[in-house]
């Protein structure tokens, strides 16, 4: 209970800040389905000024902004243009995983703070550059990962940290849903020249983020992967679109054992669609208790259910439920406002890439082990 009066009093001290009359001024690069989510919480602060937002399909952004209420706002044909044209504090970028090093890394070069979508980008590669670009800039750099501000997800980070689970030394993670291809929108989801990556960047950078968050995000060391993509490239999949089967060139399923420093070990698998309702709920094995997260029917970065903790009392097994705790605002919200806030103050970035280009080195090893069929080394160079 005391707890959760100060949680009261934290989260009192984020909503209330100080107004110094200027506005930050945000251009959205990418307007399709979760630019609407960046707009909309941006537009909740009246601290921001959304001035720009740019599109690759001509009327695409004009459209977007008359449907979400900035009008206003002006219109480029690209990032490139608008970074150019604009003197912007914040672009979000918004668009497929395919543009996400490109476009962050043009803002970055060009004194533009940026609050990046996840996946981070497709390879390590990118990562890599994309972190040399931040630190050459001085500028700050958040990745989407809105599942950080969840009041459940702390308290996973929490328990690891508070020692109760003792040594870690094996953790399974991952989920994934029945069917859940995502092509409401079109097919940028699912072909490699949009995606780049499928069900394992999309969804399965969630779930490495949940676990290594927790225990710190040590380092990589080698990764056994397998991908494959059973259900995408069938047309039954799809039956208002068929023809989608024949542009699917992702993975829908992917599967790794990945060996961390510290000698700890992450299973995981992560699914699109399989014929399982889950294939399994996040386990942190430690040397005094074990901790298991409730997966979820829809995998994308919550939590099924209550916590529990396994341990031996005096010879008893032991079982404690970790109450539910409440969100006190919208995960999206504080996505964009702690990020707003780090940039107004100079603070830390709310979700630094420093850690994601752990989790986006580790995606790329499974990519590489997977079209290699044999374990491979996880080697990240020097930022
Ligand atoms: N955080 C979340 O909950 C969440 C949810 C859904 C999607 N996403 C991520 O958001 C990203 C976008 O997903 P979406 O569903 O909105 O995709 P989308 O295909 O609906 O929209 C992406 C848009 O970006 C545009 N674009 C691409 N490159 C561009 C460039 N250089 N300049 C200007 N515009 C460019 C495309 O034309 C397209 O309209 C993906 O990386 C996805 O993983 C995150």
């Amino acid at each position: 209970m005391a707890d959760n009066i100060l949680d009261r009093f934290k989260e009192a001290v984020v909503e209330e800040r100080v107004d110094d009359g200027k506005k930050v001024k945000v251009g959205i690069i990418g307007t399709g389905w979760i630019a609407e989510a960046h707009v909309a919480n941006y537009l909740k602060c009246p601290d921001v000024e959304i001035v720009a937002a740019a599109d690759l399909i001509p009327g695409k952004a004009e459209k977007f902004c008359k449907a979400n209420g900035i009008e206003y706002a002006r219109l480029y044909p690209d990032h490139k243009s608008m970074i150019d044209a604009e003197e912007l504090d914040i672009v979000s970028v918004c668009t497929y995983n395919r543009t996400h090093a490109e476009c962050t890394i043009y803002a970055l070069e060009n004194g533009v703070n940026v609050l990046l979508e996840k996946p981070m980008c497709v390879t390590l590669e990118e990562a890599v550059e994309i972190c040399r670009a931040e630190k050459k800039s001085g500028k700050l750099l958040s990745i989407g990962f809105q599942p950080r501000f969840d009041e459940n997800m702390k308290m996973v980070k929490r328990i690891v940290e508070s020692g109760e689970l003792g040594d870690i030394y094996y953790i399974q993670t991952g989920g994934g849903r029945r069917r859940g291809i995502p092509t409401p929108y079109g097919t940028s989801f699912i072909e490699d020249k949009t995606a780049g990556i499928g069900a394992l960047a999309d969804i399965g950078c969630y779930s490495l983020d949940m676990v290594l968050n927790a225990i710190g995000y040590p380092k990589p060391l080698t990764v056994s992967g397998y991908t494959s993509r059973f259900f995408g490239t069938d047309p039954v999949t799809y039956p208002e679109h068929p023809e989608y089967a024949k542009l699917f060139n992702v993975d829908d399923f992917a599967a790794a054992f990945v060996r961390l420093e510290g000698g700890i070990i992450l299973d995981f698998r992560i699914a699109w669609a399989m014929n399982l309702d889950t294939p399994g709920d996040t386990i942190i094995l430690g040397t005094k208790a074990g901790l298991r997260i409730p997966s979820t029917e829809c995998w994308n970065g919550s939590i099924g259910g209550p916590l529990k903790i396994y341990r031996t009392i005096a010879g008893s097994d032991v079982e404690t439920e970790v109450p539910e705790r409440e969100n006190h605002c919208d995960n999206f919200y504080s996505k964009i406002r702690y990020f707003v806030d780090a940039v107004k103050n100079g603070l830390a970035s709310p979700v630094p890439s420093s850690q994601i280009l752990y989790n986006q080195a580790i995606i790329d090893g499974i990519s590489r082990s997977a079209k290699a069929g044999r374990e491979v080394e996880i080697e990240i160079p020097e930022i």
